[in-house]
Formats: C-alpha cells, structure tokens, sequence
C-alpha cells in the first residue's frame, strides 16, 4: 500500500497509514515470545540505573535535601501520566520502533524525525551517561581491593574526582572506564547475544535483590533528626523580612522555571529541580514499547509490561531515596557511589561490596538495552530512507546492525570520555521530556484523527491524563533549559538536525518517494 507521493514541504507530513502499520505487523517475522513478566522485566532492567545509584545522591546533595522522596513522587507521577499514553500507543501500534513510529503514523515524518532527533539524547545519550555511572562504582568496588586508577584517567576534563567519602583526589582528563565499558557493550551488541533474555533476568534479579536489601538493612539504620527540615531553607534564602509561605515559595518556583531565573538550591524550586534530575531514573520503562512486535499479546501484555515497571520502579525509588537520606547527612552524598557512601555507615562492608558488584552488573544491562533502543531507532530510520541504508546494513553471520552499532558505540563512547555526568544527564533528560511531551500529545491527536482506530487500552480520564503529562513535562523541561550551556546546546542540535532533514531527509524519504517500506517488526535483528 505505497501512498501517493508528496511534493516541496508537503513531504514533512506525509503520513504512514496507521492502517499499513497494523497490516505490517500482522506478516512480521519476529517471534512473539514475550509475556506480561517478561515485559516488566524488561522495563525494571532498563529503568533501575545511574539515577538511582548516582544521581540521587547529587540531587539530593545540591538541590534537594531529605526532600529528593518527594522529587521521586514528582517524577513519578509525571511518568504515570505518560505511561498511560505510552501504553495506549504501544497497544494500539505495536511496532517496534517506538515512539518515533507512532509520530511516523500520526503527525507525519517532520514530525517523527524530530522525534528520532529526541530520542537519540534520549537512548544514545542515557547510555553514556549511564557509562560514567558504572565507572564511578568500578573505582569504587577497585578502591575495596587497594587497586587505583589514576583520578586523571577515570573522569571527563576538568571534573574534579571524588573519593568514597566526597574528598576531592584530583581532577580527571578522560574517564577510560566508562570507555571501555561502552566499547564492551559495542562489541556485545555487534556479536549478538541470544541468551539474553536469561541473563537480563539474572542481572534484574541481581539489581532488586541490592535494592530491596538496601531498603530492609537501611531503614533500621535511619535517624528521624536527618530527615528534618525536610525541605531546607533555600539558598541564597529569600531577602530578608519577607518569609514565605508554602504557596508563595511554590509561586516563586514555577515563576523561576518559567522565566529561567531559578537558581535556587534546596525550597520548593530545588525540589523541582531535582525532580528534573532525577527524571533520568525513570527513563527506560517506555522502552518496553520497543518490544511490540515480539510481545505475544501487545494489546493487553504492553500496558500491564509498561505500568507494571513504572509502578515497581516508582515504589523501589521512593524507599531507596527515603532511608538513604536518612541514613547519612544529604550533604555528603555529592559523589559517585553514594549509595556504596552510605552501606560504609552500616559498618558492613560485605555489604558495600555487594551493593557495588550489583549496580556493576545493573548498569550494564542498563547500558546494553539503552545502545540496543538506539541502533534499533537509526535502523528503523534507515529503511524509511531518512537516514543512510549503511545503517541497515546487517552482519551476515551475526545478523546484527554493525555499522550502525559501530557508529552508536563512537559517538556514546566518546561522550561518555570527555563529558561530566551533570552534562549528559541534563541533556538527555531535556531530550527525554521533548520526546515524552510529543507522545501525550500523539495520544490527543490520533484520538482526534483516528478516532475508530482500535485501541485495546485506552488512556483514562482523557483528555486530562495527556495534556496534564504534556504540562509536566514542558515544566520540567522549562527548569533544565533555565542552565545557558543546556538550552543553547539543545535548540543549536534541534536546528542543525531540522537543517539535516532538508538537505538530506526529505529527499531520500521512501515514502516521499512513494517506495513501499518494510514494517518495522520485519527485523532479522535479535534483542538483548
Ligand atoms: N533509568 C536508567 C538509569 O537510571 C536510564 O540508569
């Protein structure tokens, strides 16, 4: 069913036709092995990573306090809401390539190539990011057996590298460590990894084994006067004589987020800052939407798969973050391993042990599947004409993308060496709630324009639940772009990649050109 072609900029909305997805999927080739267990498995093995091992205690440190639980609760909610719209996409398009295939079948290819923009700091990004956390624990767990690397080669230029207890050892060049673990995971990825399935389920078994032991052994250990003041005062405080109340403080947070003039540490805006930070904890659960076309029964097993991680997920992070701050004073926990930081107090040092060799092994499942959703997007792209066919090249004997992985292992590498964790999580996060923002309000466009499209799930309390997500996350988002080097990295890689579609994009478009492309699900790639 090839449609008509476009011409001139009518190319930027041509549509696939939702109906063309839906008949793809029914001859794909892909076996449908996944379950509602596996599927959840699937979104905890991605989500549980360097937010929660890492970047709480940053953001409870510089921007928080004991009230980075209620930034959990926060960003929690947030993701619910797009949960719920991913979970209707992914029931009624279950295809592979994810978000961008729902933007390709509703708004059209201007509109799925921005997404694919999106989610390239979303997935490539993350993985680097996730790369410098699993370096920071690698240090960590190396220093337990009196081996060091030297802190020039273990974090990005100019960094200052911090030891377990937050004392500063040096200021770093390049972080090799994180490196070599995405190089590991680049030839992971090329060789293929069949058995993958298993050994995610190990590695998630592992993950919430330390977590949920981090939780039992932590909370006999919590001193209540750690967690009070709950929210502390904000710094700079406000002037003098004039004390604000709750509604005024979140008065001053919003307008700070909305004007860009938030600097505030700790007060209700540095709640919502580290609520924006920590947003990259939750990333991952909509990456089961990734695995439509191999889940048996996408209609009902893709919400319950999605949801089910997010709740999970939601619950683990809200406990983890409560006794970790009440455990040790917030202040010391600005540093790489601080939930390794905090097991020392417990004076169990088979356990601090334990908890390293467990987020060792979690983030790199986290970076595995993160690189995987990556290769998989450019792939999907590549057969849709809007990026070059060397991205769809596949390996003759390992039937993997390999080009394309070489390419996304070089660029998440080279990030992960030479950038600072604040850096690569701001703009993934920024991407992130771009990418989030375009899928609620997907929802509310294709229940408009298809309105009879059947949808075995349905968002609840529509329009409320999208629009209300949509809102969030432009807030969110709105408190990072308040950082200049974030927002001016951010709108310069939009316009240099919108610039891209019309030189490259719009003219190579098979659908432009009228050319049938393949489903998306006809993949010979395997998952990890
Ligand atoms: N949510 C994942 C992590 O925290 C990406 O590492």
């Amino acid at each position: 069913m090839a449609s008509i072609p476009a011409t001139g900029l009518g190319r930027m909305f041509q549509r696939k036709s939702v109906l063309q997805i839906q008949a793809e999927l029914e001859h794909g080739e892909l076996k449908r092995s996944l379950g509602a267990i596996n599927l959840i498995l699937l979104g905890i093995g991605c989500v549980i990573g360097t937010g929660i091992f890492v970047l709480t205690g940053h953001a409870a440190a510089q921007w928080a306090g004991p009230a980075i639980m209620i930034s959990f609760v926060i960003t929690g909610t947030l993701c619910g809401l797009v949960a719920l719209c991913y979970a209707e996409l992914a029931s009624a398009l279950p295809v592979s390539g994810s978000a961008y295939s729902y933007t390709y079948a509703s708004m059209g290819e201007g509109a799925a190539w921005i997404m694919g923009l999106l989610l390239l700091l979303e997935y490539g990004l993350a993985a680097s990011v996730v790369a410098v956390g699993w370096s920071g624990y690698f240090n960590s767990l190396l220093h337990d057996f009196h081996l060091y690397i030297s802190p020039a080669l273990t974090a990005a230029p100019g960094v200052p590298v911090t030891n377990d207890a937050g004392v500063v050892v040096g200021t770093g060049i390049v972080n090799l460590p994180a490196i070599a673990a995405i190089t590991a995971m680049t030839l992971l990825l090329i060789r293929g990894v069949s058995e993958s399935a298993t050994v995610n389920n190990i590695i998630v078994a592992i993950k919430l084994t330390v977590v949920i032991a981090f939780i039992v052994i932590g909370s006999q250990h919590v001193h209540p006067a750690l967690l009070s003041p709950l929210i502390p005062a904000q710094v700079p405080a406000p002037p003098v004589g004039t004390p604000m109340d709750m509604g005024h403080q979140i008065g001053r947070a919003l307008w700070e987020v909305v004007t860009g003039s938030g600097t505030s540490r700790y007060g209700v805006g540095g709640v919502i800052h580290a609520a924006a930070i920590i947003f990259f904890a939750y990333l991952g659960f909509e990456a089961v939407s990734t695995a439509g076309a191999e889940s048996r029964n996408p209609g009902k097993d893709m919400p319950i798969g999605i949801i089910g991680a997010l709740v999970i997920c939601t619950i683990l992070y809200i406990a983890t973050s409560a006794v970790l701050v009440g455990i040790v004073p917030y202040q010391s926990l600005n540093n790489p391993a601080p939930i390794a930081t905090a097991v020392n107090q417990l004076g169990m040092p088979w356990f601090a042990k334990l908890v390293k060799v467990g987020a060792i092994a979690g983030l790199s499942s986290v970076m595995l599947v993160l690189m995987y959703g990556q290769t998989r997007i450019f792939y999907t792209m590549s057969r849709d004409g809007l990026l070059p066919t060397q991205l769809a090249l596949v390996h003759k004997t390992f039937k993997t993308p390999w080009v394309n992985t070489i390419i996304v292992g070089l660029a998440a590498a080279a990030a992960s060496g030479f950038m600072s964790l604040d850096a690569l999580s701001d703009l993934t996060n920024v991407g992130s709630l771009a990418a989030f923002a375009l899928v609620c309000v997907t929802v509310v466009y294709l229940r408009i324009s298809h309105p009879d499209l059947a949808r075995p799930f349905r968002t609840p309390l529509f329009p409320f639940v999208p629009v209300a997500g949509a809102i969030m996350c432009a807030v969110l988002l709105m408190s990072l772009m308040a950082t200049p080097a974030t927002r001016n990295f951010f709108l310069g890689y939009l316009a240099i990649g919108i610039v891209v579609y019309f030189v490259y994009g719009i003219s190579h478009s098979k659908l432009g050109k009228g050319i049938e492309v393949g489903g998306h699900e006809a993949s010979p790639m395997e998952r990890p």
